[in-house]
């Protein structure tokens, strides 16, 4: 509950200027909002004392009406507290707690305009988030944003985790340099699996954007909330080590139309000691707004099968013309049989309906009309066989990008869903966005993802939005959203210039997945891509152990199992893994963690006692420690332990692997050795 605060704002007397102090609840973020002589209105933000962001500036420039709103008189400061425990619907753990401390600034701006904004600022003990608001007033009504002036002064030359920033796309790989040796138009040169990209410049990368300093501070700059606005890029000023804000524009070069009242999302920094604290944090979900679509419920965390893998490794095909057409009906039977044998819960089906035949590159607006299967697959009958059998088949919606297309059919498609029993759309934005000149990731397409997310919980559909925008937490509000792709996931396996790296699922946790769930697609048995076309080179860069680790590592209430029924029928005990493996928990721990190298967490399951562990690590072998004490005094367990066999290497033996069975207590620390490129995965069953 929000209460006002018995505390003070320290207006420093001493100063000939004056300055709001405020700290977190248990005093480990502080912050000081500034104003100097010219109206420049700073705030910096320290952790443990540690400075974390230098004094940075705060603003905009708006082009209706022209001015500059970076030069402010103060019209008043108030401050409160919020303490507030809620439960998700779904998610890593139980209960969330929302416990912060809030400072919000009045500012007058200092043009004959006169505009007023406020600076919200909340201080968690793990971080901190402030957004801008543009209250009623009589001089301002609808405004257009330019640019934002957001400043972010890092303190030093920190070691960065960083994609190029980009207007339409964020399926880059990782590069992890220090901030000054940042080169993101060179990064991007190197990518030529990704179908659309718009690089901003040298020194732009994305958010979530993490750092380690040199004396060993976490820090992750994001947003939270990004709702009718722009994705924030940020620019480096190498000098200074000083990033500012830039939003991502729209066909005509404006960043954000407005209307008062309005607000900005929040610009959020995650700190910690530990990288385990960054993974730990629920600052992000706490700046989001509580369920926008009721209680829903029906959002159910699940995992899901699918005739997709298939036409990735070329032996099918999404069109019908060429003769190699994956979804028809006999073989989308036999996926339901599969996921049926096994209680999957669902069956995403992948090229069923007519447009494939020129669905990309084209620019079309008329591609897909969402509602018109191909003549072979007969959805009559395939609804009926997978309801008999208990499970759901999945929708895909593919736009291809012909966005206003997609928004003019999506109620006759959400009704062809229904007719069908289909509570699950997978949806696709591959190709430049129709509207012609606008961006993945500008502010009409954040509105088109929010909006589709309400009108699917319009008719109880969980939605997986794939080449979105990155998360920002909205996933507390619309508990419908279960994940997003919006990073380079499991497909990229599969691309021949760069593919994946043995790293990259050591970083997205600490970057990409800081926003929310990711549909990244772990699971794959066979690790060499080219059984369908022998030209193939590219390659799964893990072990058959670390993909089972990955279910545990890398969240999300949607897993899919990917691969093909015959490839998990060839590891039927390793298969017994992803069978069993949770998508939903009651708890979450976070035994080792350092961004780029390893990762180690334990779940307990919601609603049983069982644990689950996942522990991966990059190209480098390593011993995961694995400290048991989590598990309840006196209970009696039984360990399966899924790891790399002595011999085991992504690269020459990746398929290698031993299962394991050992009695286990709290007082247990397992020593598990990972191969390069390797992983394991526990279970844990309690007695
Ligand atoms: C890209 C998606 O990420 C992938 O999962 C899908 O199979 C293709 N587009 C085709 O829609
Ligand atoms: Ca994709």
């Amino acid at each position: 509950m929000r209460y006002l605060a018995a505390f003070l704002l320290l207006i420093a007397a001493a100063q000939a200027q004056p300055a709001f102090r405020l700290r977190s609840p248990g005093g480990t973020v502080s912050l000081l909002v500034e104003q100097d002589a010219a109206g420049t209105v700073r705030y910096s933000l320290a952790y443990r004392g540690q400075p974390a962001i230098r004094p940075s500036a705060l603003g905009f420039r708006l082009s209706k009406p022209q001015v500059h709103l970076d030069r402010f008189d103060l019209a008043g400061a108030d401050s409160s507290q919020y303490d507030e425990t809620w439960t998700p619907v779904w998610g890593e753990v139980q209960q969330i707690r929302n416990h912060y401390n809030e400072l919000t600034v009045r500012l007058k701006d200092r043009s004959a305009y006169g505009i007023e904004i406020r600076v919200v600022f909340r201080l968690f003990d793990d971080g901190a988030g402030f957004r801008y608001e543009f209250p009623e007033q009589p001089g301002l009504r609808h405004f257009i944003v330019a640019e934002e002036l957001t400043e972010f002064a890092m303190s030093g030359d920190h070691k960065a985790f960083w994609i190029p920033g980009d207007y339409d796309s964020n399926e880059y790989l990782y590069n992890i340099t220090p901030l000054s040796q940042i080169e993101a138009l060179e990064a991007a040169a190197r990518e030529r699996d990704i179908a659309v990209t718009a690089p901003i410049g040298p020194s732009a990368v994305q958010t979530p954007l993490t750092m380690k300093s040199a004396s060993g501070l976490y820090l992750t700059l994001h947003e939270a909330a990004l709702i009718n606005y722009p994705a924030m890029n940020l620019v480096l000023d190498k000098a200074d080590l000083r990033f500012r804000a830039h939003l991502v524009p729209d066909a005509v070069g404006h960043a954000a139309y407005l209307q008062t009242p309005a607000r900005t999302p929040w610009r959020t920094l995650t700190a910690g000691s530990q990288a385990a604290d960054l993974l730990a944090s629920k600052l992000i979900l706490n700046l989001n707004e509580p369920s926008a679509i009721g209680p829903a419920d029906w959002a159910r965390p699940q995992k899901f099968v699918g005739m997709w893998w298939e036409m990735h490794i070329g032996k099918a095909d999404w069109q019908l013309a060429g003769g190699k057409h994956g979804a028809n009906t006999a073989n989308v039977m036999r996926y339901i049989d599969f996921a049926a044998e096994h209680g999957f819960d669902g069956v995403l089906v992948e090229g069923w309906n007519t447009g494939w035949e020129d669905w990309f590159g084209n620019w079309k607006e008329e591609v897909f009309d969402f509602v018109t299967p191909y003549p072979d697959y007969d959805i009559d009958s395939l609804a009926a066989y997978a309801r008999r059998k208990g499970v759901r088949l999945i929708m895909h919606h593919e736009t291809s990008g012909s966005v206003t297309n997609y928004e003019r059919r999506i109620d006759t498609a959400c009704r062809y869903m229904q007719r069908y029993g289909m509570n699950t759309v997978k949806t696709g934005y591959v190709g430049r966005i129709i509207p012609r000149g606008e961006h993945h990731d500008g502010q009409w397409m954040v509105n088109h993802y929010v909006r589709t997310a309400a009108k699917m919980a319009e008719y109880q559909i969980m939605l997986d939005a794939h080449e979105p925008v990155r998360p920002t937490g909205l996933h507390r509000t619309y508990p419908n959203w279960m994940a997003s792709e919006a990073a380079r996931g499991s497909e990229f396996h599969n691309a021949p210039t760069l593919g994946m790296s043995p790293e990259h699922t050591t970083i997205l946790p600490f970057t990409r997945m800081m926003g929310g769930p990711m549909d990244f697609t772990p699971g794959f048995f066979h690790l060499r891509l080219n059984q369908f076309d022998s030209t193939r080179t590219t390659r799964v860069r893990t072990t058959l152990a670390k993909q089972l680790a990955l279910y545990v590592t890398m969240y999300s209430p949607l897993q899919m199992v990917p691969d093909l029924p015959e490839n998990y029928r060839r590891y039927p005990d390793a298969f017994q893994f992803i069978v069993e493996v949770p998508v939903d928990w009651a708890d979450t721990r976070i035994l080792e963690a350092e961004p780029g190298d390893y990762i180690s967490i334990a779940r307990q399951e919601k609603g049983g006692r069982n644990w689950y562990i996942g522990a991966i690590t990059d190209e480098n072998s390593r011993t995961a420690v694995l400290n048991l004490d989590f598990l309840p005094e006196g209970a009696r367990c039984e360990a399966v332990i899924y790891r790399d066999a002595p011999d085991a290497h992504w690269d020459t033996r990746p398929e290698a692997y031993m299962i394991e069975r050992r009695r286990v207590s709290r007082k247990t620390r397992l020593e598990i050795p990972l191969a390069a490129g390797g992983g394991c995965a526990v279970q844990l069953r309690v007695e």
